[in-house]
């Protein structure tokens, strides 16, 4: 199949962009390298350098190409950028949908939208799923939620056009941990605790996340993308495996014989994050690789 992937030089798309010319599939890759490395795509795939906010930019990916597939993951992330980037964090992620789906309109192609469990702000009403609230704390307070809301936008533009026909599929990454994964201070929780000597704890720790294994939430990612007749669903690729965040320090403390210290709670961090994945049962998805040996394979 011949399949377009926005962020296909970052931690999921690099992943993603590997499965797919390892099963044969054509691959154009849009990144504009912001936080991606062109190191990490396939030499196997074509990469366009490229902003998804600038139309010029998708038809250069386009060109002789007409793309089968789409997968949007073209996105400003990490929970630094949340609160320093907000006006970044929002023009690229609205933005960017808006002209994915535009160009998957132009081309009939199906569009998978990389939406997030943050879409949800804080809701506290566990497991998260296709029915729960979105909940969001007062914008004067602080800007974390930059990146939720503008997940959650990007989930409404999308279910707006299914209504209009186009075949659109959300899919909902839930703690992704793996190689490639950014250590730095905007990294994910794994990478930064796996980097980190003291491992920092914010608050007390005792907030929960449930970790999946990069290979994992991929084959889950090519299904959605490739099943027929999934279009308005929405897919929560996450473990149900929860750890509170000073277990999983503790973890990679002993892994890597490094101490463990604690510093202030970050705004907006919620509590509790558990998915629903019981929708999985139409896409046969489950997180199957444990945190040990996801750990284990990771060091
Ligand atoms: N990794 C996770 O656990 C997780 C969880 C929930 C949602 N997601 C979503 O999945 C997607 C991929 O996440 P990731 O962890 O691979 O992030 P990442 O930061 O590694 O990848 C994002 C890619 O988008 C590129 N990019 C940023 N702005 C761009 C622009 N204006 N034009 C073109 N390219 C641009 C970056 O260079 C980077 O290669 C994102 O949409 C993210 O919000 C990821």
């Amino acid at each position: 199949m011949r399949i377009l992937v926005t962020g296909g030089a970052g931690f999921l798309g690099s992943h993603l962009v590997d499965s797919l010319v390892a099963q044969g599939d054509e691959v154009v890759v849009l990144d504009d390298l912001s936080r991606g490395h062109r190191s990490q795509i396939s030499s196997k795939a074509k990469f366009v350098h490229g902003d998804v906010r600038l139309i010029e930019d998708w038809k250069k990916a386009c060109k002789d190409f007409d793309p089968e597939i789409i997968h949007h993951l073209a996105a400003v992330n990490g929970t630094r950028r949340f609160h320093n980037q907000a006006d970044l964090v929002v023009d690229v992620n609205v933005n960017g949908v808006r002209m994915a789906i535009k160009i998957a309109k132009e081309y009939s192609s199906k569009l998978v939208f990389y939406s997030s469990p943050e879409a949800f702000g804080e809701q506290e009403n566990m497991p998260l799923g296709n029915e729960s609230q979105s909940l969001f704390t007062p914008a004067h307070l602080h800007q974390r939620h930059s990146y939720g809301t503008s997940k959650h936008i990007g989930e409404l533009l999308c279910q707006f056009e299914v209504r209009k026909g186009l075949d659109v599929r959300i899919v909902r990454p839930c703690n992704v941990y793996g190689p490639r994964l950014h250590g730095d201070e905007n990294g994910q929780v794994v990478s930064m605790m796996m980097a980190a000597d003291p491992i920092v704890v914010h608050g007390t720790g005792m907030q929960t996340r449930c970790l999946t294994w990069v290979y994992d939430v991929v084959q889950g990612m090519i299904r959605v993308g490739e099943m027929p007749n999934l279009s308005g669903k929405a897919y929560n690729l996450g473990s149900t495996d929860e750890i509170s965040m000073l277990e999983l320090a503790q973890k990679i403390a002993d892994l890597r014989g490094v101490d463990v210290v604690f510093t202030e709670p970050n705004h907006g961090d919620s509590k509790r994050r558990l998915p629903d994945v019981s929708m999985n049962t139409e896409i046969d998805w489950f997180a199957t690789t444990s945190l040990d040996e996801g750990l284990g394979q990771l060091l």
